[in-house]
């Protein structure tokens, strides 16, 4: 059976224009666009007719960075990969791509299949992996390239948590080296976590032990100085770099200078670094904790570098590093100890918006939105133009978005399974009305439709930025 939907008088903003047309979705694709008011838009028939004027009609939000259900510090992140679909779709992102884990002593296969496990016939929106890399030896490189032919094409890294996912340089040499012979992309989590696990243990003895000085420990320069390895590893390897969830100055101004080289290096950053600073993370009593992730929160006076990143396109991605903790019962294990608050933030619903409200305060254009927060992860992470725009052929994964509603963000209201928002109180003007997701409506008109198990498992190609 056929359906065909009609999304009409919207402006259609892709990465790449903005025009007044009509997108005809056919069979979960998109059929056709053409000009509003034309007669070849007329004369389109639908079995749904969706009245998008006054409206923005954009591709579904790509979120290249989530951790659903991550054990981690102790615990685990507190979306599952039911919620946590369900909030993305909430929020206008209509794919993720989350984190599998490779966990010390145990195959690339093994944790691939265990995170297929959690998110087969879970999911509300679509899927892909990358895969993590926490014990790099002869077997786990060999299987990094049976999983780029399976379409997990890239594969994080650590620089930091000794003891947890840690790479010494030698392994991440040897790494990188794999991917650059099979077409992966190696993702760095730059900080030096040897260094920083000196400062946490002399904080500690010193009786600091409050959420702030988690972000005073793991300083700028210890993220700066892990950038910069991380390329000149690249460089030697003779591979292509994406780093992840970079928040520092310092570490843009090692992304900037590598690029002016014409390196192939790639930066993400992510919501909670344009919009909160070490002044969240020093809340009074205990509640900064709700802000404790890695990289850490820095002063208000990084941000500027970071925005002005995303408009030079020296940052090209903004994902969320999604990786939700209660404050209640999981944040709470760092009480007197911030070494122990786990690690991450929530925040996979609200990326969208966040980043609409810089186009209206005039931070970046309305297409460069489209851009980070869609075209750029899709072309990344192999997934363009399928998803990540709106052309004929592609996934009908299409976002109704009113660019005039306001809205408070809140836990009250969001949808995130984590009993605290980390922008509670932020006033957005814009908000989602309808999602589309390959052609299944999942929100509509602010309402859900969607289901568990809609969503399905996406393969990928390798990066669209190279060669
Ligand atoms: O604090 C964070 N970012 N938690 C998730 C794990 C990671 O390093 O991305
Ligand atoms: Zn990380
Ligand atoms: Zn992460
Ligand atoms: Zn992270």
């Amino acid at each position: 059976m056929s359906t065909r939907t009609l999304i009409r008088g919207g402006l259609v903003v892709t990465a790449a224009e903005e025009t007044h047309a009509d997108v005809l979705v056919e069979d979960g694709r998109i059929a056709a666009l053409a000009a509003h008011g034309t007669d070849a838009a007329r004369a389109w028939t639908a079995d749904r007719i969706i009245d998008a004027t006054g409206k923005y009609v954009i591709p579904g939000g790509v979120d290249a960075h989530t951790h659903m259900e991550l054990p981690f510090g102790g615990t685990a992140a507190s979306d599952t990969f039911e919620t946590g679909t369900r909030a993305a779709a909430w929020g206008g992102t209509t794919t993720i791509v989350d984190f599998a884990v490779q966990s010390v002593g145990t195959s690339l296969r093994d944790g691939l299949d265990a995170w297929h496990a959690k998110a087969d016939g879970r999911c509300a929106v679509d899927y892909g992996f990358h895969m993590i890399l926490s014990d790099v030896n002869e077997h786990s490189l060999k299987e990094m390239d049976l999983l780029v032919s399976e379409g997990v094409t890239s594969f994080k890294l650590f620089m930091a948590y000794p003891g947890v996912f840690y790479s010494d340089d030698g392994r991440i040499l040897r790494a990188m080296q794999r991917a650059s012979g099979n077409g992966g992309l190696i993702m760095m989590h730059a900080e030096n976590g040897i260094a920083i696990d000196v400062l946490v243990e002399q904080a500690l003895a010193r009786g600091e032990t409050s959420p702030r000085h988690h972000g005073e420990v793991r300083r700028a320069l210890l993220e700066a100085e892990a950038t910069h390895r991380a390329i000149q590893l690249a460089r030697v390897a003779d591979a292509p770099l994406y780093i992840v969830h970079v928040s520092a100055e310092e570490a843009v101004a090692e992304l900037v200078a590598a690029r002016d080289k014409g390196l192939p290096v790639f930066g993400e950053t992510c919501p909670q670094y344009l919009f909160l600073s070490t002044d969240d993370l020093a809340a009074p009593g205990f509640e900064g904790a709700k802000y404790v992730c890695s990289t850490p929160l820095r002063p208000k006076e990084h941000q500027r570098a970071l925005w002005r990143g995303l408009r030079t396109d020296d940052l090209q991605v903004v994902s969320t590093d999604h990786c939700p903790f209660c404050f209640s019962g999981q944040k709470e294990l760092g009480r007197g100890d911030f070494s122990k608050i786990p690690n991450g933030l929530p925040g996979v619903e609200n990326r969208m918006d966040l980043l609409h409200q810089a186009v209206v305060e005039g931070r970046i254009s309305r297409r460069r939105w489209i851009d980070i927060a869609c075209a750029a992860p899709a072309r990344m992470f192999g997934l363009y133009p399928k998803k990540g725009t709106l052309a004929p052929g592609a996934d009908a994964d299409i976002v109704v978005y009113d660019p005039h509603a306001e809205q408070v963000l809140s836990a009250d209201t969001h949808h995130m399974n984590v009993d605290y928002s980390a922008y509670e109180g932020k006033r957005i003007t814009g908000q989602v009305e309808t999602v589309l997701s390959r052609g299944t409506v999942v929100i509509d008109g602010r309402a859900y439709t969607g289901r568990a198990g809609h969503g399905r498992y996406t393969p990928r190609g390798t990066c669209q930025y190279l060669g």
